[in-house]
């Protein structure tokens, strides 16, 4: 009896065990996913169960919606195994089969280890609620609806080798790089992208058009990326999406800050920081000045020069007046307790071109980190303060880039373009237009080719082996 007894106790002992070890994994695997950021896209932004899907991706081919992966089996990922996961995750490709478009990161996830797979695994099967609800289907434009054409693109722009950490390079600056370029996919949105979308080699970090917004260059460079700013002041923007006299988070960095890198170890947010100091510098044959250090701060009231003349301009002059400058101040200089960012010494108004001033025009600004909420009204249709035409915007950016930033002149042309999403690349323009199948053709044979010299290699090896 004493011996069926203390039998029993071990056992559930090690029941206990093995569970409070599942339970360790998944805290991870909830971590991963944080930092991962899969709750961005797969989550309806108006209030919508969590990883239930109903999120669009504005891609410049047509939306892109992101899919229900609950662990439904009606509606979501019910059904994967760990490898069809992994497969989706690192691959970009379906339990059925089809392939995912890579506005879904697979090509920085790519870089994630079979550990960290599993415990997100984990996390997704166990801790999340299924929700047997069915998420808004994509439908691009023929020839981006065959999803096939995706292998193609796979075989040509897929780096399919997981993270093999630098034996030569401290831990910290491992962990970064894990971070910056596989589970937090930075790249995603601050790399050029090519003809094909792909990320151009080479231009890492350099800068990316994300439509509407720009996500701009944050490589080591002094003067044309972030070399200018202190680590703490690199850490602090990660952490709150803030810093007096250097930058705040709009657009899809307000995103990225308020569900992702505000929930991060300050270890990891060191780690992504001492990492991005050590991205090869990348100029901007445009920038003069850092996109910080344009503006006169010191200037006392009625000591601000005056810039240029014209009619736009005083019209832009009025136009702050009355809707800027209750807020960001007269002479732009913010608010004493720093709530209302300085417009001088601002990267937004600084920066070489002046897409996020106007997107920050039109779009406002919506941030929650941790409880603090920054909000900036915006000034298009539905706006509680006024709903500024092309002409207006283009004069008040005007006005604030001559004022306390390079002095451009901002066009009417160029808020339209924003607002109807930013430029289209030449893939999205020649969409409906015979040359996609011709670059279709030509992919698929590149494709062919690339097969068959693989196999042919394979060949060899076996040959050579034999
Ligand atoms: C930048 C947006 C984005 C992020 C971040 C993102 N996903 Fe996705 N994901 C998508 C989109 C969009 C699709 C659907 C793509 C398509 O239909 O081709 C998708 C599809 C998937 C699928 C395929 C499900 C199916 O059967 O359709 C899985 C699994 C998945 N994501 C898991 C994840 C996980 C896990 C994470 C975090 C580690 C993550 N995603 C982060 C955008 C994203
Ligand atoms: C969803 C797209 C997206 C992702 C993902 C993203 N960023 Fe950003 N990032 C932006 C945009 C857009 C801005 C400009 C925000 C603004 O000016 O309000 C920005 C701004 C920045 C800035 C300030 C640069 C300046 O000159 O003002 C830094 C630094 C930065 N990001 C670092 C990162 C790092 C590091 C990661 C990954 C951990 C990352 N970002 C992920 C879109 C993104
Ligand atoms: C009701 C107050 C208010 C008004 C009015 C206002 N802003 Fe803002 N503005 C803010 C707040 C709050 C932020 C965000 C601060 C933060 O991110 O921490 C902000 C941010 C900004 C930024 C930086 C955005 C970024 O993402 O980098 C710019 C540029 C800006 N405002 C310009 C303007 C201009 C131009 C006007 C007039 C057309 C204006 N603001 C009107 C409160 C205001």
């Amino acid at each position: 009896m004493k011996t069926f007894v203390s039998a029993l106790m071990v056992l559930m002992l090690a029941a206990a065990s093995q569970s409070a070890r599942a339970d360790e994994v998944a805290e991870r695997g909830r971590y991963l996913s944080v930092a991962a950021d899969c709750v961005a896209c797969h989550t309806s932004p108006k209030q919508g169960k969590p990883y239930a899907g109903g999120y669009a991706i504005a891609s410049p081919l047509g939306e892109i919606w992101a899919s229900n992966i609950t662990p439904s089996k009606s509606h979501g990922i019910g059904l994967y195994s760990e490898d069809d996961f992994a497969k989706a995750v690192r691959e970009g490709v379906r339990k059925d089969g089809a392939h995912l478009y890579p506005a879904m990161p697979y090509t920085s996830y790519a870089k994630l280890t079979d550990e960290d797979i599993h415990a997100l695994y984990t996390y997704f099967m166990k801790d999340v609620a299924p929700v047997d609800e069915e998420a808004h289907a994509t439908e691009l434009p023929f020839p981006f609806s065959i999803r096939q054409s995706m292998a193609v693109w796979n075989l040509l722009f897929l780096d399919k080798e997981t993270f093999k950490p630098d034996a030569g390079k401290s831990a910290q600056w491992n962990r970064g790089a894990y971070l910056v370029e596989g589970l937090a996919h930075c790249s995603s949105c601050h790399s050029p992208r090519g003809l094909m979308m792909q990320e151009v080699g080479g231009k890492a970090f350099a800068g990316g058009s994300l439509g509407d917004w720009y996500a701009p260059n944050i490589t080591s460079h002094p003067v044309s990326g972030v070399g200018g700013w202190s680590d703490a002041e690199l850490a602090q923007y990660l952490k709150t999406g803030r810093v007096a006299g250097k930058a705040q988070a709009g657009g899809g960095m307000a995103e990225a800050v308020s569900n992702s890198l505000s929930k991060l170890q300050d270890e990891d947010i060191a780690a992504i920081v001492a990492y991005l100091r050590t991205v090869p510098a990348v100029a901007d044959p445009d920038a003069t000045r850092a996109a910080f250090a344009w503006g006169d701060a010191a200037a006392a009231p009625g000591e601000q020069p005056v810039r240029g003349t014209g009619a736009a301009l005083a019209s832009g002059g009025v136009l702050y007046s009355g809707l800027c400058a209750s807020c960001h101040g007269s002479r732009g200089e913010g608010s004493r307790d720093g709530y209302y960012p300085s417009l001088v010494h601002n990267t937004t108004v600084g920066m070489t071109r002046p897409q996020n001033l106007i997107a920050t025009i039109i779009g406002g600004v919506d941030r929650d980190v941790q409880g603090e909420h920054a909000l900036m009204p915006h000034f298009s249709k539905g706006s509680f303060v006024q709903d500024l035409s092309d002409a207006d915007i283009a004069a008040v950016a005007t006005y604030v880039r001559t004022q306390f930033g390079p002095g451009d002149q901002v066009t009417e042309a160029q808020v339209a373009l924003t607002r109807a999403g930013g430029e289209k690349p030449l893939l999205a323009k020649i969409a409906r237009l015979w040359l996609p199948m011709l670059i279709v053709a030509v992919l698929a044979l590149v494709g062919v080719v690339l097969l068959a010299r693989r196999a042919w290699k394979k060949r060899k090896d076996r040959r050579a082996a034999a």
